[in-house]
């Protein structure tokens, strides 16, 4: 197959949910799990998914429709996948910006097979007529199709065969009621644990075939912003690194001088993040500044700073969302080498 090469600048960019599940699916064949029991981490979903799973099983019937939420890379596709190769079932995918009509969602509705599993991919950006089409086809199994224009139009009721949605959102918070209150099952994904992803970079390794020592897995995943997209992205720089500069083996030391070629710091944060960081404290003076103008002055779409940045600034105590903007907090300050201002209400240091 001719897959396309990606250049170290790209992948740093790959920061959209769409470009980087497109990425993954050329980098990340054969790392992804494949069935719920190597699922690493994510215990709470892992176990809700299994139970939700297995009473479909015994029912005969198809599950509940499931919505993932959370910020990406933290195994939402991959969660889609596996309940479709749990089930046995064919998976067919798509995503919210991909429906333009929704006669494309009618068309995907009526090709599934019986017990088949729906993926959308980021579910709130789908246009409002293809969600109507999907209440229906959600509940009842059922979509009604439009012929014709104006007053001689008729909709003509379609049955579907029973299937499972599986929606995928960033943002469950930009759902509509209507559409959330179909689904049966809400999982949201959390921020890995630093044990889970070191347990992630070991598996990888282990598939990529490149040795990594505990302390070499060690700094691979205290510096992955608790996402295991990024464990793996940052395995195959330092796996590159190790077999050109290095004898192949990934130990702490090897992975350290990796990632500092790659400007990957200690705590994982990456440019934009740290671009971020910088113009909140430096350009603002530690805000509050409202998203939009932060977004302006880091060049970028205020989506990605919103869904991909922030949600781990804010994880990690450097950043916090106020009613009144976004504020960087000391630790912020003392990242960038930074003396905090020190009438800092809200988060200034010492006193309880
Ligand atoms: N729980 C997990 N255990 C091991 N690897 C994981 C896990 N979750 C995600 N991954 C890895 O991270 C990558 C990104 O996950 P993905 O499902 O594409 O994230 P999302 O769809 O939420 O953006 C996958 O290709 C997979 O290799
Ligand atoms: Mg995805």
């Amino acid at each position: 197959m001719d897959e396309p090469e990606y250049t170290a600048e790209e992948w740093d960019r790959a920061l959209t949910a769409a470009e980087a599940t497109e990425l993954d699916r050329v980098a990340e064949a054969g790392i992804r799990p494949g069935k719920l029991d190597d699922v690493i981490g994510q215990n709470r979903v892992r176990e809700q998914i299994g139970l939700l799973l297995e009473g479909a099983r015994r029912r005969g019937a198809a599950p509940d429709h499931l919505l993932l939420s959370g910020p990406p890379g933290l195994g939402k596709t991959t969660l889609a996948m596996i309940v479709a190769a749990e089930l046995g079932v064919g998976l067919r995918q798509t995503s919210g910006p991909a429906i333009e009509r929704s006669g494309d969602l009618a068309a995907i509705l009526t090709g599934l097979g019986p017990g088949e599993v729906l993926f959308i991919d980021e579910i709130h950006r789908m246009a409002r007529p293809a969600e109507e089409l999907l209440y229906t086809a959600m509940e009842d199994f059922r979509v009604d199709v439009v012929v014709g224009k104006g007053p001689g139009a008729t909709a003509i009721p379609l049955e579907l065969e029973p299937f499972t949605l599986v929606g995928a959102t960033t943002r469950a918070g930009l759902l509509t009621g209507p559409l959330r209150d179909r689904f049966g099952f809400l999982g949201q994904l959390e921020f890995y644990e630093q044990a889970d992803l070191e347990a992630i970079v070991e598996r990888s390794a282990g598939i990529l075939e490149v040795e990594v020592t505990g302390p070499g897995a060690v700094e691979i995943a205290s510096r992955s912003r608790g996402t295991p997209r990024v464990a793996n992205r940052l395995l195959r720089r330092v796996r590159d690194f190790a077999q050109v500069r290095a004898d192949g083996v990934i130990d702490a030391r090897v992975a350290a001088d990796a990632l500092a070629l790659y400007d990957v710091d200690e705590r994982g944060l990456d440019r934009l993040d740290r671009a971020v960081l910088s113009a909140l404290v430096k350009t603002f003076g530690g805000g509050p500044v409202g998203l939009t103008t932060l977004a302006v002055a880091v060049g970028e779409q205020s989506d990605t700073v919103e869904e991909v940045c922030e949600p781990y600034l804010v994880r990690a105590g450097l950043l916090a969302r106020t009613p009144r903007g976004r504020v960087g907090t000391a630790d912020a300050w003392r990242h960038l080498g930074l003396e905090p201002p020190p009438t800092e209400g809200l988060f200034g240091g010492g006193g309880a």
